[in-house]
């Protein structure tokens, strides 16, 4: 377990960590987010004292790291860096072997170890023992710096961003593959991230800091299911949905059972109370629609026409959504760049559409 206990950085008058108390179960992945500068990357390196806290304490295992030397602490702890840090002028070899030549062990329990851990992170050591990290590519470059991390067999892993720089679906395996080892090593695992998908898919817990302080702790699923405060629920849901939403072309998801009538057709075709959605269209302009059934409830039909948004076609779910959520609007109507109308989108079958993808 990793407590800090009202831990605060300043610099100068800037205080970049604000009395930051949190508790680090063991055995498990523990995600830091939050936005840019709020502190994630300081508190990383508070826990293994490559930056000294002005206040407060960190403790491992009821140890406070201040009465640990350094270098035998930071040996202690694996540490995986954005861009991951390798030593160009080492083999993957020489990479992995660091902190286990640091620690003093033989050559021969040092290639052993190196073979074990490049299996573990599934780079075959006869292709890749020798190699020289500009030989690797980005995404064998970052499971070497894991392997690395590991070499000591370190019970604490502190991670900044370390698939950050990968692409999208590369870092879905890497995360895959970070998921199975942990599965297999059970490691105390902190771990920072600006995507709110690898937080929600790596985390077993989720802190949540805002400008320096702790506003939110709890298990990944609890958190996302009760968001502390409006802050959370916007870096939570707004960017979950961000991401799922940008995916999606409005066009290829809108409701097609509509008809198309001027308003003077649907004062002369009266009531009927089975007609799907209708959209007024006098000349080339849409005047509103009318839900299904609202006709039968209004004594002029003009009651029941609704003001719309019109949204492109092109456009992409979260455009449609956001343009419907600012105008506070039921309906969006979908049109092609000629003016076709395609059909129309609510929030709700967004929302529908949503759950459904994700499933
Ligand atoms: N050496 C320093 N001197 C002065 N200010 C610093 C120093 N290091 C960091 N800061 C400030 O402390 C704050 C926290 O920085 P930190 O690197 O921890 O942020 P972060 O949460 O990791 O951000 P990011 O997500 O962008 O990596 C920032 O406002 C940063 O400008
Ligand atoms: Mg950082």
């Amino acid at each position: 377990m990793i407590e800090l206990d009202a831990v605060t950085k300043r610099y100068g008058d800037k205080t970049s960590v604000d009395r930051l108390s949190l508790t680090i179960p063991d055995n498990a992945i523990t995600i830091l987010l939050g936005p840019s500068g709020c502190g994630k990357t300081t508190t990383l390196k508070m826990i293994n004292r490559l930056i000294e806290p002005t206040d407060g304490d960190i403790r491992i295992d009821g140890r406070s790291v201040h009465s640990m030397d350094p270098i035998d602490l930071r040996r202690s702890i694996g540490y995986v860096i954005q861009d991951v840090g390798l030593f160009p002028h080492f083999t993957v070899e020489g990479n992995i072997g660091v902190v286990p030549s640091l620690l003093d062990w033989d050559r021969a329990r040092i290639r052993r170890r190196v073979g074990e851990l490049l299996e573990l992170v599934n780079l075959d050591p006869s292709v890749y023992l020798r190699r020289y990290p500009r030989e690797l590519s980005g995404g064998e470059r970052q499971r070497v710096g894991v392997a690395r991390a590991l070499a000591a067999d370190p019970r604490v892993l502190l991670m900044d961003e370390p698939f950050g720089a990968i692409d999208p679906i590369n870092r879905r395996s890497l995360q895959d593959f970070f998921l199975r080892l942990q599965s297999e090593l059970k490691r105390t695992v902190v771990f920072v991230t600006h995507d709110i998908g690898e937080a929600v898919k790596l985390g077993d817990h989720v802190a949540i800091m805002r400008d320096g302080r702790l506003v939110q702790m709890d298990a990944t699923r609890v958190l996302l299911e009760n968001p502390a405060d409006a802050f959370v629920e916007e870096l939570l849901g707004a960017t979950r949905s961000t991401e799922q939403l940008l995916r999606y072309r409005a066009a290829h998801y809108v409701d097609t059972a509509f008809t198309v009538m001027t308003t003077e057709e649907m004062y002369r075709s009266g009531v009927d109370s089975e007609a799907p959605l209708i959209i007024l269209k006098d000349g080339d302009a849409i005047s509103g629609y009318v839900e299904k059934g609202l006709l039968v409830t209004c004594e002029d039909p003009q009651e029941a026409v609704c003001r719309f948004e019109t949204v492109s076609g092109n456009a992409t779910l979260l455009e449609a959504v956001t343009t419907l959520l600012e105008s506070g609007r039921k309906r969006a109507v979908v049109q092609s760049p000629d003016g076709t109308i395609l059909g129309t989108l609510s929030v709700p079958m967004v929302a529908e559409i949503m759950a459904k993808v994700a499933r």
